[in-house]
């Protein structure tokens, strides 16, 4: 198994990826195409398995006001033959090395048993807007002191 960026050629393979690992809504599929589209600064990679996409996994920018307060890690997806493989969490931990996420807060909306094993604990501030009691809200170097509505890039939709 490879992990690497994915290049423009292999999006519509990300794509299908996404709808086979979210059969019941569009909507991550929707969300990284036009997170694409849009040229959105995310941070994105891949695992390859015999020339298949298998897994992916996205970082966008999370906000406070018009500044930047860390990422939000969505989606994350592996292809359902693969899943509950370990595929998901050496993906994961192979992200959380990285130059670019390695230091940065990090926020997750997402079941707590996936996340806890990397360091994600339950986030009291701030408040995600889809999330309102930020009951499956999760954060890993989160230092923030006030209360705000954690801001997302406008491609997720309102909260
Ligand atoms: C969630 C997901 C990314 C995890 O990747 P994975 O390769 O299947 O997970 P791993 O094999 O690395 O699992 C590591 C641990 O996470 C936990 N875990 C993984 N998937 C889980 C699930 N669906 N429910 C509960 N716990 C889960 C388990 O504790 C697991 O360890 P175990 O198999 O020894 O019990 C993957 O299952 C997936 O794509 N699911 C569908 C899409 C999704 O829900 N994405 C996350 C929301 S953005």
């Amino acid at each position: 198994m490879k992990i690497r960026k994915p290049t423009r050629e292999i999006y519509v393979k990300v794509s299908a990826l996404l709808s086979s690992a979210f059969p019941k809504s569009r909507y991550e599929t929707k969300l990284v195409e036009e997170l694409h589209e849009n040229d959105t600064p995310i941070h994105e990679w891949i695992c390859i398995h015999i020339n298949k996409v298998i897994a992916y996994v996205a970082f966008s920018n999370a906000y406070n006001g018009s500044e930047v307060c860390g990422l939000h890690l969505a989606p994350i997806a592996v292809a359902p033959k693969f899943q509950r493989q370990g595929v998901g969490s050496e993906l994961l931990r192979f992200a959380l090395r990285q130059e670019a996420i390695k230091e940065s807060p990090l926020f997750v909306l997402g079941n707590p048993k996936f996340y806890k094993g990397f360091g994600f604990e339950h986030c009291t501030i701030p408040t995600c807007p889809f999330d309102k009691e930020n009951r499956h809200f999760l954060s890993l170097r989160n230092t923030t002191a006030t209360r705000f509505i954690v801001g997302y890039e406008p491609e997720f939709g309102q909260g």
